[in-house]
């Protein structure tokens, strides 16, 4: 069984990752090895966040690591929120005032095209990089719907589900279809195959 660090303080993610990778991958946090810093994370792009985070890890442990970066991009804003969708509204702020934001900054436009995109980083025991995307097409909702998920759920309608939102499909239903999902499966299918 392989050791493999997940940059991530996410439960949800981590039971995930461990699901996706099977029974030969031991998938551990950062918590679980008792590192509680707080994981640098000042690139200008998914992919140099994820980088940076997975970087961190593996200088720290030698572990085989990887990290995992996520921004909604909405076209009419010129990919905004992106790589700054967890502050989108302003540091100490949630979910809650992320989405009223958006939703009021797309009030002026028809075109509600977006998509969730995910850069994961994984760097081999040897420090090897690789990079795995993924992404999930759909469009911003005019208001909110569902409970379920979390962050931008609510006011995102996946095109794979036409008339519900992301916080309106079963887990096993976002996963599927989930920049996340795609991107860590990419990961898992590559490390297979080696
Ligand atoms: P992270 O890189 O996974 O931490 O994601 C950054 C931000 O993007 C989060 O704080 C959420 O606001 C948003 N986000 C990431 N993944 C999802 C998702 O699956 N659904 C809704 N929002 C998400």
């Amino acid at each position: 069984m392989m050791k493999i660090l997940f940059a991530t303080a996410n439960k949800g993610k981590l039971t995930e990752a461990a699901e996706v990778l099977g029974p030969d991958y031991d998938v551990v946090s950062p918590a679980d090895l008792g590192i509680t810093e707080d994981i640098p994370e000042t690139g200008a792009t998914l992919q140099e966040n994820s980088l940076q985070k997975a970087q961190y890890l593996h200088e720290k442990t030698g572990l085989p690591c990887f990290a995992d970066d996520t921004g909604l991009e909405v076209d009419a804003l010129g990919g905004a929120p992106g790589i700054y969708s967890a502050r989108y509204a302003g540091p100490g702020h949630d979910s809650q005032a992320n989405m009223i934001k958006l939703l009021k900054e797309l009030e002026q436009f028809n075109d509600r095209r977006a998509r969730f995109h995910t850069v994961v980083t994984l760097i081999l025991a040897d420090g090897q990089v690789h990079f795995f995307e993924g992404v999930c097409e759909g469009s911003i909702a005019h208001e909110k719907h569902g409970t379920g998920g979390f962050g931008y759920d609510p006011i995102f309608l996946a095109d794979a589900y036409p008339g519900r939102s992301l916080a309106e499909v079963s887990k096993e239903e976002k996963n599927a279809v989930s920049h996340r999902g795609k991107a860590i499966r990419a990961m898992a299918a590559w490390l297979k195959s080696q």
